[in-house]
């Protein structure tokens, strides 16, 4: 018998990504988002909700674009740290030591020192509430050759990223390697 825990934002795991963006001054800023997910195969686009408080709420509307980051287990305590800590108030990337660097593509920094990262450019802003969704179109992922398998994809267990959960306020690392997806169920087409 389920109890209800009532209306709550229980989808459970979530990302950990950190957002990149530029100011109107050009300054880099990032910061950690977990309400986000891939949204559209094709354009290729990325969904993820900020606070309208965030420093880079702002950066996004005025930018247009934005850069996903995806951290490894290695880089947990400053993807945290740029979760808690606010532009308005510290400089994110005095304190953690990564380098920003600039898109080609798009008015957005990408983080030097993460192995995946997504280029975004802003295509649609929903208000949803608390949560503003910005939708960008993934014009461009970069990864280090590192973490790439023999076919030139990235590999997950190369990038070790880790998961959050809400409820728990926790981040989780990511288990093993479970096998083919599209291919486990094909076996229960003949029952
Ligand atoms: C694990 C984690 C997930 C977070 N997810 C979000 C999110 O999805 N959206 C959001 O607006 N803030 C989220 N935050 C909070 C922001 O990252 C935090 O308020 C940050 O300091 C904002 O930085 P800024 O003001 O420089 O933009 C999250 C924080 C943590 C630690």
């Amino acid at each position: 018998m389920k109890k209800s825990l009532g209306a709550d934002t229980f989808a459970l795991p979530t990302p950990v990504w950190v957002v990149g963006t530029y100011d109107d001054q050009g300054k880099p800023n990032i910061m950690t988002a977990a309400w986000g997910g891939i949204c559209c195969s094709v354009p290729p686009c990325v969904a993820v909700s900020l606070q309208k408080i965030r420093a880079s709420y702002n950066n996004i509307i005025n930018q247009k674009a934005f850069t996903i980051n995806i951290p490894s287990v290695d880089q947990m305590t400053a993807a945290d740290y740029v979760g808690i800590a606010s532009a308005k108030n510290f400089d994110k990337f005095a304190t953690t030591g990564f380098t920003a660097v600039k898109s080609d593509l798009v008015n957005a920094p990408y983080i030097k020192e993460f192995s995946l990262v997504l280029e975004c450019k802003l295509v649609h802003t929903i208000d949803l509430g608390l949560h503003t969704q910005f939708i960008g179109e993934i014009v461009d992922a970069k990864a280090e050759e590192a973490v790439l398998g023999d076919n030139g994809l990235p590999v997950l267990s190369k990038i070790n990223p880790f998961t959050f959960s809400p409820p728990e306020r926790k981040y989780y690392a990511i288990g093993q390697d479970l096998g083919q997806a599209f291919s486990f169920g094909k076996k229960l087409f003949d029952k």
